[in-house]
């Protein structure tokens, strides 16, 4: 047997048991937003060309702009062909699919508006088309809770679930602003929904090299048994980009990238990486031991945050050769902004595994590469033999997740240079998902849509999730708040942030990885 015709052999589908998509409706409220148009749109389309919608479904946008279906449809289709990850647009499937795609104009404030979307609703053929909703919030979070609560109101909204039908909501992030703003809005969901309804998006957590994490911990047997502090010396998470805040400013002055990006994809990914195995594949186990391990990372006193937190933000530089302005004179920011656009972290995770071990996590705006990835960097070897004549420039082995892009697995380890003299490099193993499975990567939002409608929330933030997250990160942002950003504070456009992040590894002898850029 060929080599090739084993390996189909032995590819396991996971999901023979998983609940069938069942024909529903998706109202995507703020559908005149980016979001829509960039990311959901083009997520459902894809869904439906790879016949994964149930059929019949339905898609209604809900804004305030005055449009017909037939603009709406219209407006879709040219973002789709700007935005969609195959580019060109079949055009008889997008007819097939827009069919399926209503407007429905209204005011998010005006209940009147949300009784016009029942009777829509109300005219479809269907029962489960009908009653079957997922309420996707593509609104500002001081909306969330009134548009569920005005959808409640209009009858779209069931609390106790009954009977064979179902309606969800799906939260699109900033869930709050701080522990006690997501507390508040929780408590506010939850007087209309039931916690199992509420669907909290962190679009890290459907990407492909995400979801990867578990499987490869947890579906190998030789990886897990050195994931811990006997064997690890310390983990590095990074998540650059290489885009400054662009037109978003406005936002990110309220944000920073403490908020906008560490509170949610940051902890996410940290919690893959080191949580324990779960009891069994269900949302709930899952999401258990998420909490477990967000709940052992060591509180941070303000003295552990001026020694193990650093913020930066980025002035002029240059980017591939362009100069690039500075965050303060970026649109709608502040000249004389604190805001940071820059974050590291020197965290503990206070459990047996995981004692002692820095996890390093940083992420910022106007870096020289946009990458994401998770390093796992081993223990040095005993400085006897090779280390000892190397002068301790051996190169620790290390395991590298490489989220994107050129998404992939590389471990590092130390060999021998052919050659009649004795010399030692790191040399790689690597293992890439475009040369094994070919370039198909599904956007997140096609995975995510795909389980919401589902009904499937092991992707999704859980109550106790999100809370324990701005947790962690609320001290932080606290301590910051009256302080102005110190000259060390600063990085220029175009490099690897503020040297006061080489020095939060430096005090353990550490140094950061960068993200090399994949030839
Ligand atoms: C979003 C943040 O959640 O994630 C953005 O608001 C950031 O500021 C983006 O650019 C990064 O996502 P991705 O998928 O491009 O890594």
């Amino acid at each position: 047997m060929q080599e090739d015709q084993l390996d189909q052999l032995l590819t396991c589908r996971l999901d023979s048991g998983r609940k069938a998509v069942e024909p529903c409706t998706i109202v995507i409220f703020g559908a005149s937003g980016d979001l829509t148009a960039r990311k959901l749109i083009p997520a459902l389309y894809h869904l439906s060309v790879e016949k994964q919608m149930a059929t019949p479904f339905r898609v209604v946008g809900f804004a305030r702009r005055e449009k017909s279906d037939d603009s709406f449809r219209e407006e879709m289709k040219v973002a789709l062909q700007q935005f969609s990850r195959t580019k060109v647009v079949d055009v008889l499937k997008w007819d097939a699919f827009a069919a399926n795609l209503h407007y429905c104009q209204g005011d998010l404030t005006d209940p009147a508006s949300y009784t016009k979307l029942a009777e829509l609703l109300a005219g479809f053929p269907d029962e489960r088309l009908r009653r079957n909703l997922l309420l996707y919030l593509s609104v500002g979070p001081s909306q969330f809770a009134p548009v569920v609560e005005r959808c409640h109101a209009a009858g779209l909204l069931d609390q106790n679930d009954a009977g064979s039908c179902w309606q969800r909501v799906v939260v699109e992030k900033p869930f709050g602003r701080d522990l006690s703003s997501a507390y508040k809005l929780n408590a506010d969901l939850t007087r209309f929904v039931h916690e199992k309804q509420i669907f909290r998006i962190d679009h890290y957590l459907g990407k492909e090299t995400v979801q990867n994490i578990l499987m490869f911990r947890f579906a190998n047997s030789i990886f897990e048994r050195l994931w811990n502090r006997e064997s690890v010396d310390h983990v590095q998470i990074t998540v650059s980009e290489k885009l400054g805040v662009g037109a978003r400013g406005g936002y990110y002055e309220e944000a920073g990238a403490l908020r906008d990006m560490v509170q949610n994809h940051l902890l996410q990914v940290l919690a893959l990486v080191a949580m324990e195995p779960p009891v069994s594949l269900q949302a709930e186990s899952v999401r258990d031991e998420k909490v477990k391990v967000l709940k052992a990372v060591r509180p941070l006193s303000p003295e552990d945050i001026a020694r193990q937190v650093v913020r930066g933000q980025y002035f002029a530089g240059m980017i591939d050769n362009q100069l690039r302005v500075g965050y303060r004179q970026e649109t709608k920011v502040a000249t004389n902004s604190n805001m940071e656009t820059y974050a590291a972290l020197k965290l503990f995770i206070d459990n047996w595994r995981w004692s002692g071990v820095p996890f390093y996590l940083r992420t910022g705006k106007s870096l020289p590469l946009s990458a994401s990835e998770v390093r796992i960097q081993f223990r040095p070897t005993p400085n006897v033999l090779f280390a000892a004549k190397s002068g301790g420039k051996l190169d620790p082995n290390a395991l590298t997740l490489r989220l994107q892009p050129n998404e992939g697995i590389s471990i590092r380890f130390n060999g021998k240079v052919p050659g009649t003299s004795t010399q030692v490099r790191p040399v790689r193993m690597h293992f890439g998902y475009d040369t094994e499975f070919g370039a198909y990567t599904p956007e997140a939002y096609e995975r995510l849509l795909l389980e919401a409608m589902a009904g499937d929330a092991t992707l999704f933030i859980r109550r106790d999730e999100v809370e324990t997250a701005w947790g962690i990160v609320d001290p932080i942002r606290a301590s910051w708040a009256d302080k102005p950003l110190t000259n060390r504070e600063f990085y220029s456009a175009g490099t690897w942030g503020p040297v006061a992040a080489e020095d939060l590894l430096a005090q353990s002898g550490h140094v950061w990885r960068d993200p090399q850029p994949l030839k």
